[in-house]
This record gives C-alpha cells, structure tokens and sequence, in this order.
C-alpha cells in the first residue's frame, strides 16, 4: 500500500530533519550543492560518515563476480569514503569519486589524508570536479563498475532519464552498476531532495521494461532488499540493492 503523505512527511522529519534548509540553497544549477557543502547542510550523512552495509555486502560477500582489475566511478561521491572504500575492497588501480562542488573534494581529500588510509590504497582514489551529466570517456576509459547510493535521488526526478542515458553511456559492456536506493518508496511524491525512488523507476530510467521485469540493456545480477537489522533505523524498510549488469 502507498505510505499515505502524513507518512512521507513523518520519515522526511525523522531521517532528513535539516532539509528545508538544505533545499533553501539548491536551484536548478548543479553548482548550487556547492553552497549546501559550504554550509555544512550534509544532512545525507548525519550518523553514518560511512559506507552502507548493503555494499560491503555486495562486494564483500562475493555473490557478483566483479573482475580483479576494472575501474571504478562513484557520482556524486561526496566526503569520498564509498570511493576509498571501493578502492580499498576491489584493489583496483583506478577509482574515480566525481562530485560537482569543490567543498565536497577539499572534504574528500582531506578524509583520504586524514582516516589512516594506507598509500597503497590512497594511489588508487582520484578525485575530481566534474559535473556528471557532462561526463564523456573515451571507450576505453568507460566504468566497470558505477557505484550510486543517494545521487540519483539528489537530482531532479525530471533528469533521471538523463542520468540513465548517462549510465550507458559511462558502464561499459559487461560492466555493473550498483544502485543502493534510499529512500525506496513506491509511489512518486513531491519532496526532495532526496527524492523518492522506486524499483520500476530506475528501470524506467535505464531505458524501458525489458518485458521481463528488468530494463533493456541490461541483466539484473542481484536484487536484494537488506536485512533491517543490518540497517540503521531510517534505513529499516526503506533501502534495495540492484546490481544491473550492462548487456
Ligand atoms: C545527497 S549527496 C550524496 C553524497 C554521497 N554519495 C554520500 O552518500 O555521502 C549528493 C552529492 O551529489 C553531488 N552532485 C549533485 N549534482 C551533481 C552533478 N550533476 N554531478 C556531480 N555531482 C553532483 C552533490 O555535490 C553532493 O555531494
């Protein structure tokens, strides 16, 4: 049944109680999360500077078969610990954090210098400005893995389309996109960010049913709602882990 707006409006309270004044300084320019940065409005990591359990467990677990060596991307990477942590558990050469505000690298860099990352893992982490929607690889720069937990549901539900085409563009052919959706909520409301996402939406934006409950292009290699006592309370209920491989 859909959660009823008395009940969208309770868990935005509870588990983003700063978001008024976060959206106070977004606009539709992209360049605005640079001011949210600046005034430390980072409500997303409020108890939780760290990674989702959810992912160690995809990664960690062993259950997709992710290559030895591969590059990696995380949109939106913020403070960085997802891109730091892929880097450390995937031992792969080259692990990109994108972010679009020069506040969210100088925080990344300075937790890359500052948590006892180890160099060996520290070489491997690169972070960059850039803004996602103008990301452009040449083909043998492009992703064997996307990590998005919270970027899809930051941006404006209108450019999901978008950040699916950018998503094959980016994931090469055989690559994975991990998507960690929270909030998971079935039914579109207005609020945000962060916005709503749901199963169905995603593969809407990964380019249409595929007919047989999957997106074109794409195969699903995990799908998994996590175990609520692996979550912190606002994530109980409200996170879904999908693992899309690129066809
Ligand atoms: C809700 S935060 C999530 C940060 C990080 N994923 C985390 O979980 O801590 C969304 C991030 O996306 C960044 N962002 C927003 N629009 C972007 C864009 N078009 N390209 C790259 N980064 C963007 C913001 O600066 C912000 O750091």
């Amino acid at each position: 049944m859909a959660p009823s707006q008395a009940e969208i409006d309770s868990f935005h309270k509870s588990a983003f109680p700063n978001a008024n004044e976060m959206r106070k300084y977004l606009t539709q320019d992209s360049g605005s999360w640079d001011d949210v940065w600046k005034n430390n409005l980072t409500l997303w990591e409020a108890g939780a500077v760290d990674v989702q359990p959810p992912l160690r467990q995809c990664i960690e677990s062993g259950e997709v078969a992710f290559p030895k060596q591969g590059r990696a991307m995380v949109p939106g990477c913020g403070r960085g610990f997802d891109t730091i942590y892929l880097a450390s558990a995937l031992g792969w050469d080259y692990v990109l954090g994108a972010d679009v505000s020069e506040t969210a690298l100088a925080a990344a860099n300075d937790f890359l210098k500052t948590k006892g990352v180890s160099p060996s893992v520290a070489a491997k982490v690169k972070f960059q400005i850039t803004d996602f929607f103008k990301m452009s690889v040449p083909d043998e720069e492009k992703f064997d893995l996307i990590y998005d937990y919270t970027f899809y549901v930051a941006i404006p539900p209108s450019m999901r389309a978008t950040w699916g085409t950018k998503m094959q563009e980016l994931v090469k052919p055989g690559g994975h996109l991990i998507t960690l959706m929270f909030p998971h909520i079935q039914e579109p409301y207005d609020l945000g960010p962060p916005y709503w996402s749901s199963f169905e939406d995603y593969v809407h934006a990964l380019g249409g049913s595929d007919g047989s409950g999957g997106a074109k292009g794409w195969e699903i290699v995990c799908d998994k709602i996590p175990p609520a006592e692996t979550l912190s309370d606002v994530h109980k209920g409200k996170d879904r882990l999908v693992v899309w491989k690129r066809l």
